[in-house]
Formats: C-alpha cells, structure tokens, sequence
C-alpha cells in the first residue's frame, strides 16, 4: 500500500493543510475548508484552495492577507509551477508541465490508474435494489438498481469491503392480497405459460378488489397473519411466489450485470423484531397508543413511528431496525448505505434516528432520487406508474441494433446484437447516471440513444475509436513500444487533456464520498470531448518521433480512463461499435 500514489487534490491538500498550521498554529481548523480543488476555469489555473476567504472570518483577517501570509517565505510544492493570489483571495496553483507528464507516466504504470485504495480495511453495507415479491419491478427499482450499483462498484474500486444487500420485500401485506388472489383467480394454463405474468394479473385483480371491498381486505390480512404464524400452506404458496420472483429478478440483474453478496429479505429480519421492540422498551422509548406500540421523535419533530400496530404486527420500520441492528452486529460496518426513491425519506429519517437513540452506530445514508418521466403513455401498465422493466430493456436493445447496424454493416450478426445488447442496456444505465440523482429526469430515445451527446453510445463509441489509434500505430510501426518514449506536454491541448486524465482518481473519490455517479459521468464526457478536440487539431502518426509516441500514450491513457470509469458505472465498453 505504501507505493500508492497521491492523488494531486490529496497532496496539494496536504501541503496547504500544513502551510496552514505552519502559519496559523493557533487557529482550529476543524471548521475550514482547507481542501485544494481543480480551478472553475482553466484561465485562472489548474488548482485552487479557498481556505484564505473560509479562515478569514475566523483570524478576523482580511483574506487576501491571510492568502499572502500562507504564500509567504516558503518554497512551493514539487508539482507547482506559479501560484498567484486573485479577486477576493482565492489561491490559484499552475502546474509545471514536467512534473504533469512524470505523474502521468506514473499513473500508466500504476494499478488501477494509480487511484488509491482510499477505503482499504473499510465497510460499506449497500442495500439497493430491494424489490417487492409478487409485485411487477418499477422504474424506481431500476433506479435504485442502477444508481446503487454504481455506487457499489465505485466504492469496491477505492478499496471498500462492500456488502451489497438486496433487502428483498418478502414479507409484507401484498403476501395476503396474493395468496387470496391466488385461491380464487388463478388460471392454470397461463400460470404454466409465464407464471409472473400470471401472479402479476392475480395479485393486481387482488388488489382492485380489497380496495373496492372492505370484507376482501379483512380476508386477506386473516391470510397474512396465517402466513405469519407458520400455516404450512400459505407458508408453501409463499415460497413458491418468492421463487418465481427471484427467478425473474434474476433474470434482470443478470442483463444488468448486477450481482449482490446477499439477498436478505425482510422475512429474514422475521424471528429478530422482537429483540427491537425489547431493546426500545429497554431504552424507556417505547410507549403505548391506542393498543399499537410507537416511538415519539416530537424533539426531532418528526411524526411518531409505530413500531407494532394494534393488530400485533410489525412494520417497515421494525424491521429495518432489525436489519440495521443485524447488519452492525455481523459486519461492522462504517456506513450503511439505503438506496430509493424520494418517496420513503420520511421512513428513514425516522428509522435513522430510533437507531442512533438505540446506541447502534454506524453511519446511516439514505441516497434518495427523483421521479424519472418516461415518454407518454410508453410502458404504463394497469398500475399507472408501473413499468415493465424488461420491455423497456428489450427496446432499448432493438433500437440500438438498429445503429450498430448502420455504423457496422460488415460484422456478423451474433456480434452486431452482443454490441446492441452493451449499448442498449448501457444507454438506459447512462440516462440515469449521468444526471443528478435528485432531478427530474426525462427520458427520451433520442437523448439517451444519441451518437453525439451526452450518452452511453457516444462515450463507448469513443472508446472504440481511440483504441483504434493504438492498432494503427501498432500497424505502421510494428515491434516498438510507445511507452519507452516519454509523454511531453508541448500543445495547450495536451496540457489540457494531461490535467483531466490526472484527475481520474479525484473524481471517482468524490463521486463516492458524494453517493453521486453523475459526477463522474459529467467527467468522462468532458473528456471525451477534450479528447476529440485533440484528436482533430495534433497530427498522431504524422507527428515526428518522440511526439507521436507521447501522444499514443495519451490516448491510451484516455482510453484507459473512459473504460475504467464507465465500468464504474456499471456500463460495458465493447472494442468495436
Ligand atoms: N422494498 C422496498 C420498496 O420497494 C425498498 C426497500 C429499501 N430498503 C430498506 N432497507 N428499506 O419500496
């Protein structure tokens, strides 16, 4: 671990951490920012620390003082060419474009392009995912799917223990509907035929009518409670729901390439809720109301929770206290990340403070998104909002065979649809990462699908095309090895591109500190794009000896980057599009 690489934001951090101390030793610097970050615009410089303007309200100082004190009688970092002092006090670092060529040489050379193993000896549980047994997945799953993913490979990229938890809806009130359901409405040969589909008109017929039928409601709570107390038939009819619906889960994840370490439903949590409800009685928190048992959070000013509802049943919250509980106890985690949509904020809020009242430690995230509008009328089901995921895959699909098609005509047909299936899937992955996961999105083909914007097709397209210039080079200049020149940085271009690539590792930092792929989707296609300029304004295979060795290194290392970061997000890079 000792031969990894500083990333630069950590060691002009360092530096301007200690200059800090060295100069203001009395000040506490707890409250300042004094973190380095790359410039707004490239004008100003490559670097930039804003700690002079965050401590000067502290020293009582003016901030550009405070910046020229931190500048003055001290020698600049190795990497630092100039720094300069401007507008209110902001301290702008420009990088010597030696050291910027070295580092890059290095991070080539480096493991995983020398991002460091920030989370090495670190647990992160991420629960995502997590949808309902017997109920059709929604657009919410796939979000929550996607973006929790993401967040899971990012995190085992930096060097987490990541347990990725699937916290299944295996227990829950749809269970009576369903079984009820399934008693009166079932019809055998569609059932053979394609059983989800079945379970799905069951459940939903089921449904329509407990809520139009209040006697049809008490039915099927008297189904669940059976259920919940062991009868052996419902028991039975239960297992075989939750095996169909991971079989079709599956199914999807497996397309997604989306693998979990657990699948722990909430019916796993089943035999521990009582052990919740003693520790907040213990607690002295737990109060009575109306026969059901709560938890007031007036202090938080929150609504009170109900932990056991009159009837005797545990809720939602029970047991994720259950699985928080769980969870701490096998893992020792440092943080537990929950995955959803907005809708259920309020449900973790709640839960997240029971838990801390509790005395149960670790960090509790709940990452939320927002609705994604999908193209009128497209995939709604009878649920309104519902979709059927794999339609929406299955399309996505079609409509890119149909590019690959176009831009590839001469490749054979098995390997034009294992590229559509990598741009399909990868383009509706891309539509959802790419953007702020708390903005509303809407989706639409021609964006998500788009050989020239922000999108999947575009950066995998990219890829493919700058691997290209390697085999060309291999072609004309066979039996030599562009890495035993070294990466000169001659044209503002190749500066340019030079400091992004060196940023890789920064981002994917941030990107997981922040639980937000987008940052590093808007990365990559910012590079990508700084990559076309470049392509289209330096000659490559043209250029003398030595500069054109430098730039195939460049573009490996570009190429390098956008593959590692796409896979970070979960999407596939085929070698040709
Ligand atoms: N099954 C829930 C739903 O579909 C999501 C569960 C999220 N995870 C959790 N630990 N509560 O709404």
């Amino acid at each position: 671990m000792s031969s990894q690489i500083q990333t630069i934001e950590q060691y002009l951090s360092n530096w301007a951490r200690n200059r800090f101390t060295e100069v203001f030793p009395e000040t506490d610097t707890s409250e300042i920012a004094l973190d380095v970050v790359p410039s707004t615009d490239d004008s100003f410089g490559d670097y930039q620390c804003n700690a002079a303007m965050a401590a000067a309200r502290l020293l009582k100082r003016n901030p550009r003082d405070v910046a020229k004190a931190l500048l003055a009688d001290t020698s600049l970092p190795d990497a630092i060419d100039r720094a300069e002092i401007a507008g209110p006090g902001f301290i702008n670092f420009h990088l010597k474009n030696d050291w910027l060529a070295r580092h890059l040489e290095s991070l080539q050379s480096a493991e995983q392009l020398g991002v460091p193993g920030v989370g090495a000896g670190r647990t992160v549980v991420i629960d995502y995912s997590s949808p309902n047994i017997a109920k059709p997945m929604h657009i919410g799953h796939i979000r929550s799917t996607v973006i929790g993913n993401a967040l899971d490979r990012l995190h085992r990229f930096l060097g987490y223990r990541v347990i990725a938890d699937n916290h299944l809806g295996d227990w829950g009130t749809q269970f009576g509907i369903m079984i009820l359901g399934y008693r009166n409405f079932r019809d055998e040969t569609a059932l053979a035929a394609d059983p989800i589909a079945e379970l799905e008109r069951v459940y939903v017929k089921s449904y329509e009518q407990a809520k139009a039928d209040e006697s049809w409601m008490t039915a099927a709570r008297a189904e669940l409670v059976k259920l919940q107390q062991g009868d052996p038939e419902n028991r039975a009819l239960w297992k075989n729901f939750v095996d169909l619906s991971m079989g079709e889960f599956e199914r999807i994840y497996s397309r997604l390439d989306v693998r979990f370490d657990l699948a722990r439903g909430e019916s796993f949590y089943n035999d521990k809720l009582p052990a919740v409800l003693a520790a907040l009685r213990e607690k002295g928190i737990l109060e009575e109301s109306e026969g059901a048992q709560i938890v007031r959070l007036d202090d938080e000013k929150l609504p009170l929770c109900i932990v056991q509802k009159s009837d005797g049943a545990a809720n939602y919250a029970t047991t994720d206290l259950a699985t928080v509980k769980s969870r701490i106890d096998e893992f020792a985690p440092e943080k537990i990340v929950y995955v959803t949509d907005e809708r259920q904020q309020l449900h973790f809020k709640q839960f997240f403070i029971i838990a801390r009242k509790l005395g149960w430690h670790a960090d509790l995230v709940h990452v939320w998104f927002g609705l994604m509008r999908l193209p009128e009328g497209t995939f709604s089901t009878r649920q309104g909002n519902v979709i059927k995921l794999e339609r929406l895959l299955d399309e996505s699909v079609s409509r890119a065979l149909a590019l690959v098609k176009e831009s590839s005509p001469e490749m054979p047909p098995d390997q034009q649809q294992a590229v559509a299936e990598a741009v399909g899937i990868g383009a509706i992955k891309y539509a959802d990462l790419s953007k702020d996961p708390q903005s509303l999105i809407t989706f639409t083909w021609e964006k998500a699908l788009a050989m020239n914007g922000n999108s999947a097709p575009y950066l995998q397209y990219a890829c493919a095309r700058i691997a290209s210039v390697r085999d060309k080079y291999r072609e004309q200049f066979p039996g030599r090895d562009p890495d035993e020149f070294p990466i000169v940085l001659g044209e503002a271009i190749e500066r340019k591109l030079a400091t992004r690539v060196a940023r890789f590792g920064d981002i994917v930092i941030r990107a997981a500190k922040a639980y937000r792929p987008n940052v590093l989707a808007d990365y990559l296609f910012e590079l990508a794009q700084i990559y076309s300029t470049f392509y289209q304004n330096v000659p490559f295979l043209k250029a003398p000896e030595g500069t054109r060795e430098s730039r195939v290194r460049l573009c490996e290392m570009v190429a390098a980057t956008l593959r590692t970061g796409l896979s970070l997000l979960g999407i596939r890079t085929p070698e040709r599009i």
